[in-house]
Formats: structure tokens, C-alpha cells, sequence
């Protein structure tokens, strides 16, 4: 099977947050008990991708590497890249080639946070398709907020507007892209939209052309947030803590994933939860690590 390499793009300039973001990175923000930037790498691993670059602003660069440094503990491998300036979406690309090389690639927005009993069948779905280029629809009622897709009944998708004002369907496009490797060519040659951005709609636009993009549906009882307002960032935060404290599991521990991955052992486990044993994430690694879950 053809590898497939990750990308997060956590860079922005987070101004729907601020003031919190005038000092600290968006992707480090709390989501109630880890650092924002926790979920989306928990997604790629849930697919099965070890290999991430992790693009950030020229200002938190540093901080993400003390946060996450070489990716080693998690059994991953971790680069980072600085985005001069918001560019665009689809700008990862371009920066990215290098590290891309002659893999596929998945792209997720490290504001990004997808949860639900089904998700790591999908993700690993989505991630073995080496011929065609998967993107995601989720009901959402507000649809003219994000990219808009309609698909046949066969998932390939028919049309895709960015932000349209009459949305023809209720289907968003969340953050999450796995594309063929061809994507760096199409990102290339992408024109700036008028708010003067490399935008991932138009990348998906040349996908649908070719008929080489597919669309999955994410259904009831699978959640996605993107968290990048003040009240996006509370409501994430509160249905992590419901969740989390009623089942007593936790949502997007890439600690727990690695281990479940078989990409770190019991003791590594054990080693990683001993700092956070004040916390309740921590107990949680703790016990895992001694089989008690
Ligand atoms: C971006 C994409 C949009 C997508 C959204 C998901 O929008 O352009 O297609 O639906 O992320 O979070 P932005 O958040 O940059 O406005």
C-alpha cells in the first residue's frame, strides 16, 4: 500500500478568538483537558498516518515543538514548517513538497475535532483508497459558514461551493482531506479567491473535474467541531468533559491511540502518564497502562 503522509496547518492568525490569541497560538488553546491541537493529530493517527508535519506561525513554532517535540514518544514522526503569512489552505501543499515526496497525503485544520464510534473505520477507509481523493460531508443547519458539497449517490461528489450563499445542500465540508499525491501539482496551480487566499475548495474543484473525488457522509452520532470561536471553543470543551466524564473514556488522546496503535508499549505508556497522574487525563493513561480499562 502507497504511504500516506499527514499535514496539520496550525497557523492563522486566530483573530476570531482574540484577544486570547494575541499572545498564544489557537492550536495550543485549552479543549478542556488537552491542548487544542490533541484532536487532529489524534484524528490522522486514528487513520493510521505516522508522519506529520505540522505547519505553525513564525511567532509559536517553538512552543509546538516543546509541546509535541520529535513525535518520538507517540511513535510518530514529527516535522515542522512555518507558514509566513495566512496564505491559504491549500498553500500546505506548496510548502510541504518536500516532505510529501512521492506519498499521499492527508490534510486536517488544527482547529479541527471529530469523535464517534465509527470514526476509526472511516478514517482508515478513507486512508486506503489510493486511487481517488476522499473528502467528508456533516449536517450542519448553518451550511453558507463553510465549503458546500453535493454528491451523487455513488459519493462522488457534483458540486462545491466555498462559504455559497444559497447552499444547495446542508453537507459542510469539515478539515479533513486525504488526496493522491497529485494534490501538490494542483495546489501549484490554483489562482488567489477574492479574499486573496489559496482556498482547499478550489483544490476540491479540479478533484471533482478529474472525477477523482469522493465524498463520505458522516452520520448522526458522529460529532465535528471546529473550534475557532469563543463559543465554538466552549461548547468543544463541554461536550469533551460530558463525554469524558460519564464514560470515564478519553476523546483524542494521542497517548492512548499510540498505545492502542501498538506504536508505543504498556511501560511507555506508563512512563507518559506519571507526570499527569495529578490530573484526571493522567489517572486515565495510568489505568489503561495498568489494564484496568
Ligand atoms: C475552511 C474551508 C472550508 C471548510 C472549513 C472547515 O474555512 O475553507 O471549506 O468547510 O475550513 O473548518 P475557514 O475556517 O478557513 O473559513
Amino acid at each position: 500500500m502507497k504511504n500516506r503522509k499527514g499535514i496539520i496547518l496550525a497557523g492563522g492568525s486566530g483573530t476570531r478568538l482574540y484577544p486570547l490569541t494575541l499572545a498564544l497560538s489557537k492550536q495550543l488553546m485549552p479543549v478542556y483537558d488537552k491542548p487544542m491541537i490533541y484532536y487532529p493529530i489524534s484524528a490522522l493517527m486514528m487513520a493510521g498516518i505516522r508522519e506529520v508535519l505540522i505547519i505553525t506561525t513564525p511567532r509559536d513554532s517553538q512552543s509546538f515543538q516543546d509541546l509535541l517535540g520529535d513525535g518520538s514518544k507517540w511513535g510518530m514522526r514529527f516535522e515542522y514548517m512555518i507558514q509566513e503569512n495566512p496564505n491559504g489552505l491549500a498553500e500546505a501543499f506548496i510548502l510541504g513538497e518536500d516532505f510529501i515526496g512521492e506519498d499521499n497525503v492527508a490534510l486536517i485544520l488544527g482547529d479541527n475535532l471529530f469523535y464517534g464510534e465509527n470514526l476509526q473505520r472511516i478514517l482508515t477507509k478513507a486512508n486506503s483508497d489510493e486511487d481517488h481523493s476522499t473528502i467528508f460531508g456533516y449536517t450542519v443547519k448553518d451550511p453558507e459558514r463553510y465549503g458546500v458539497v453535493e454528491m451523487d449517490e455513488e459519493g462522488n461528489a457534483i458540486s462545491i461551493v466555498e462559504k455559497p450563499e444559497h447552499p444547495r445542500t446542508n453537507l459542510a465540508v469539515p478539515g479533513l482531506y486525504f488526496y493522491t499525491n497529485d494534490v501538490v501539482e494542483i495546489a501549484k496551480n490554483v489562482q488567489p479567491s477574492e479574499r486573496g487566499e489559496l482556498e482547499i475548495t478550489s483544490v476540491n474543484e479540479e478533484y471533482m473535474k478529474r472525477k477523482q473525488l469522493k465524498v463520505v457522509k458522516l452520520g448522526r452520532g458522529m460529532a465535528w467541531f471546529d473550534t475557532g470561536t469563543h463559543d465554538a471553543l466552549i461548547e468543544t470543551a463541554q461536550f469533551v468533559q460530558t463525554i469524558e466524564k460519564r464514560q470515564g473514556l478519553l476523546i483524542c488522546s494521542p497517548d492512548e491511540i499510540a498505545y492502542d496503535n501498538g506504536w508505543i508499549r504498556k511501560s511507555d505508556l506508563r512512563e507518559l502518564a506519571l507526570p499527569l497522574k495529578k490530573t484526571e487525563y493522567g489517572k486515565s493513561l495510568l489505568a489503561l497502562s495498568e489494564g484496568e480499562i
